[in-house]
């Protein structure tokens, strides 16, 4: 399991939320990576990540570089497919198999979204489970939901979220056992692998999501609050528990104020929470950016050196 460095929490304004900085927590776990894969190396195997990317998506090809650049920094064997948006499920699925079959690739990563004729699901399910670094495959989801830590490949960002968490944890001098949890949001990529993980660490977990009734309420009964809605600024600061924990997965752009250099609108990132009336009750709290954000692209290089580490000793 990873570790990560102790160092102190800047708080937000005089007694506001502590503030969990995902950049300054994904770097050490980076190293981490970076110093474990070098022992590997010194026992003769490579870690290697393969990304694929499909078309060209701006968002994802900005994403696929930062994967590549982060597996480079860890010493990774790094390879990139990137194919024509025309590419055929046939010609895609042929490429899986081959990674599959390649013992120099550790770690298979299929960016999503993938093109409307292409069946994601199907791509998915066609990546090896021992090499699904995404946690996507349903043999890792179902690993996850018995609560078979040591062997499944979890997904990235509930992965990261959990390591933020575990941070302010010790920061506030709690513990996670026996807390209030809500995850707000019922993706199969963050809120239902985050309500596993919070489970498996004793945790009494509340999923909410579109449907739920009372949403103020429900957040209100939230020791540690988990936000993947991807609505931006939509769980207000007045909802939250006082001293709460809250980690906010939301990534959203939002209009800013002026315009840049070229002329255009200025934008800027914001999460499902309204931070600043949030960090004013809050405990502890991540921001956007800076806070989930860093943390997906370290685990994932977490997941590929496990991969890794898993298929040597497997072989011994
Ligand atoms: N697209 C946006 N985020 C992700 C991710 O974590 N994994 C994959 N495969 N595609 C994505």
């Amino acid at each position: 399991m990873t570790e990560i460095a102790n160092t102190e929490l800047r708080r937000a304004g005089e007694d506001g939320a502590f503030l969990i900085d995902g950049k300054e927590i994904s770097q050490s776990v980076l190293a981490d990576v970076a110093a474990r894969a070098s022992a590997l190396v010194a026992s003769g195997v490579k870690p290697g990540l393969a990304v694929v990317l499909v078309g060209e998506d701006p968002a994802s090809a900005v994403y696929v570089r930062a994967k590549g650049k982060a597996a480079a920094t860890c010493g990774f064997h790094s390879v990139q497919h990137t194919l024509p948006a025309a590419t055929s499920e046939a010609d895609l699925l042929a490429l899986v198999a081959r990674l599959n079959a390649d013992p120099a690739i550790h770690g298979i990563l299929v960016q999503l979204p993938l093109p409307s004729h292409v069946n994601a699901t199907r791509v998915l399910e066609a990546i090896s489970p021992a090499k699904d670094v995404d946690g996507f495959h349903p043999f890792n989801a179902g690993l996850l939901a018995i609560g078979d830590l040591g062997r499944a490949l979890v997904p990235c960002t509930p992965a990261g979220s959990m390591l933020l968490l575990e941070r302010a944890a010790k920061a506030l001098g709690v513990s996670l056992a026996g807390k209030e949890a809500v995850v707000v949001g019922r993706s199969n990529i963050v809120g239902k692998p985050m309500a596993q993980l919070l489970l498996a660490r004793n945790c009494t977990v509340t999923i909410a999501h579109s449907r739920t009734a009372d949403l103020a309420a429900t957040v209100g009964r939230a020791e540690i609050l988990v936000a993947a809605v991807g609505r931006a600024g939509m769980i207000r600061g007045e909802w939250i528990r006082p001293g709460a924990i809250v980690i906010d997965v939301g990534i959203n752009r939002v209009a800013g104020e002026g315009v840049d250099a070229s002329g255009k609108p200025k934008t800027r990132l914001v999460g499902d929470v309204d931070f600043a009336s949030a960090a004013r009750r809050a405990g502890a709290i991540t921001p956007v950016p800076g806070g989930v954000g860093p943390m997906t692209i370290a685990m994932l290089m977490s997941n590929t050196l496990e991969a890794a580490r898993r298929s040597a000793s497997s072989r011994l």
